[in-house]
């Protein structure tokens, strides 16, 4: 275990602001998602109603409060100017609003007062609560596709989405966006957390009467399994909850998955997509580590003694696996975190993913005292 965390994390901050200055000038007129075969991002400006697209934007904004250099925040200040266009595109507009405006236009808002950024995320807001169905109490994920209607469709990762509503409460003094997340919340415990702590990713309701109709595996292996990016989305999201209502019920919620992910990691401290996959074909999530990482971080301040002491050490250790194993600091490629997986059933698995970076950064700031908290407060 790391001795020192706080010039541990020093060291690496260093290192991580050395390679994205010159990451930062080769990609700023791009929006990545993942690398090609060299190393180097892609560009979905012209995919911009991708859910991940206000990553890069997030990076720039954490990476410029830690700098003061303006490339970062140019570049952030770009992305959200770009992903204007998804506001003006009802068929991009799912519940990932948090994902996208909290990165980058929350963050511009927090620290500048932009009101083009709080314009866009009172927009988003309102129709993350359009999306609210009121006779099953949550927010539907999706928008129609090939598959069909999925009006009755909810997915665990909305938890992290909620602050968007929690903040637009408080930015606006209308209860409604924070009845509608505590109400999403609470049947999220209800319906996606298992008896072991674990969560299914996704939930099938009846749109028109709002019953429960089956969890599907999603991500995940299959049915009942327990995908780990999954697990960390309702361990920060549900501490996110907490941090913005105060009520115990999210904090208890947070802790029964942090519990169940703690137990469930493997002795070499690596993340697999899922912690019920076979033995093979065996895939990593990187992502999962670094997410779980945040949230345990963020968590531990809510606890005392041993409890606060085990959530911690199982952010380091995660952390210290990923740094060791699992991170390029040289500016040969443009990611940091190596290993991510998007699914399991997807055809490619174990490559460079944005939200890797994001919540690696976001992890080690808060080691470091450098984040930009950008979760609606
Ligand atoms: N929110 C989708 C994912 O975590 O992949």
């Amino acid at each position: 275990m790391v001795k020192d965390e706080k010039a541990w994390a020093l060291e690496i901050a260093d290192k991580i602001i050395a390679k994205e200055e010159k990451v930062f000038e080769r990609n700023r007129n791009k929006v990545p998602y993942n690398t090609d075969e060299n190393g180097r991002f892609d560009d979905w400006s012209d995919r911009i109603g991708w859910w991940t697209n206000g990553f890069w934007g997030g990076m720039g904004w954490q990476l410029y409060n830690a700098t003061h250099k303006d490339i970062f925040a140019d570049v952030a200040r770009d992305t959200e100017d770009k992903m204007d266009e998804v506001l003006m595109n009802s068929a991009w507009m799912d519940h990932d609003s948090g994902f996208r405006w909290l990165p980058t236009s929350f963050a511009n808002y927090k620290l500048n007062g932009d009101k083009k950024s709080f314009n866009r995320l009172i927009l988003a807001a309102d129709n993350m609560c359009g999306r609210f169905n009121p006779v099953g109490n949550f927010i539907k994920a999706w928008n129609p596709d090939d598959s069909g209607n999925r009006a009755g469709i909810a997915i665990i990762d909305c938890m992290m989405n909620l602050p968007l509503l929690y903040w637009a409460y408080k930015a606006t003094d209308d209860p409604k966006y924070l009845h509608v997340a505590k109400l999403h919340a609470n049947t999220a415990m209800k319906y996606f957390i298992r008896e072991d702590g674990s969560a299914c990713h996704i939930v099938q309701f009846d749109p028109m009467d709002g019953h429960f109709i089956d969890s599907i595996g999603g991500q995940g292996y299959g049915h009942g399994s327990s995908w780990t990016r999954g697990q960390t989305w309702a361990i920060y999201g549900f501490a996110l909850s907490y941090i913005h209502t105060g009520e115990e019920q999210y904090l208890e919620t947070s802790k029964k998955v942090a519990d169940y992910f703690i137990s469930e990691i493997p002795e070499n401290g690596l993340i697999p997509v899922d912690f019920r996959q076979p033995a093979e074909p065996a895939w990593e999530d990187s992502t999962a580590a670094a997410i779980a990482a945040c949230g345990l971080l963020e968590l531990e301040k809510f606890c005392d003694g041993e409890l606060k002491e085990k959530y911690h050490n199982a952010a380091i250790r995660l952390l210290e696996t990923l740094t060791n194993e699992r991170c390029d600091f040289t500016d040969d490629k443009d990611n940091i975190v190596e290993k991510c997986t998007a699914a399991y059933h997807d055809k490619r698995h174990e490559f460079a993913i944005i939200y890797g970076d994001y919540y690696y950064i976001e992890a080690i700031w808060k080691l470091t005292g450098k984040e930009l908290f950008i979760w609606g407060k």
